[in-house]
């Protein structure tokens, strides 16, 4: 009875050694987050993303920008992308050199990634990472996010992207198991 109690703990130890162990290896991995976030649910992904890997990160921030009101910017939004307005954003210095996995982060705006996310990734180009994009939405899921990421950031390995339903509550759960597959 006491040796089965005894191999049972050790079984205990095992997992919880190999739990530790995968997020050690996350840590060493040099990985970075750039992300944009106008309410804030893209940005608290990113810090728990962050925890999570030890990821250094950088906010993509507009020079102007938009308004508090939501249905103002849904139609400040709708008619940049119509016209194919993409708007400035304040400067931001990336080694790319520095990491080998690239999280992006931005809401869903009209299925797509967001405008300040697009400016970015238009004119900072890099290749041979890992891309993880994370994404917040309204119910839109995935939408046309990963097809965005994958025009504007060709020759990349390009991991299943991640789409939250506003602040949900499993966030670090689901993030901690969608990092663990996709990053080695
Ligand atoms: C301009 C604009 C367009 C949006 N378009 C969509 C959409 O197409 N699909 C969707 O599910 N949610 C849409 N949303 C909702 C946001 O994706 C959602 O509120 C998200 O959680 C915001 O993230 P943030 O707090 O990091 O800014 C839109 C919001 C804005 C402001």
């Amino acid at each position: 009875m006491k040796r089965r109690v005894f191999l049972g703990c050790l079984g205990v130890l095992g997992v919880a050694h190999m739990e530790i162990n995968a997020a050690e290896a996350q840590k060493k991995t040099k990985s970075l987050i750039i992300y944009f976030s106008r309410t804030g649910h893209v940005e608290a992904l990113a810090k728990t993303i962050a925890e999570l890997t030890g990821a250094q990160m950088l906010k993509v921030e507009p020079i102007e920008a938009y308004p508090n009101a939501y249905s103002e910017t849904v139609d400040i939004v709708k008619e940049q992308m119509n016209k194919g307005i993409v708007p400035a954003i304040k400067p931001l210095k990336v080694n790319f050199d520095d990491f080998d996995v690239i999280y992006l982060g931005s809401p869903t705006w009209w299925g797509h990634i967001s405008r300040p996310m697009e400016r970015f990734l238009t004119d900072n180009k890099f290749k041979g990472k890992k891309v993880m994009l994370f994404t917040s939405h309204g119910g839109s899921g995935v939408a046309h996010t990963r097809e965005d990421v994958q025009r504007l950031c060709s020759g990349n390995d390009i991991a299943e992207s991640n789409a939250f339903y506003g602040g949900s509550a499993n966030d670090k759960a689901d993030l901690q198991s969608w990092i663990e597959k996709n990053v080695s």
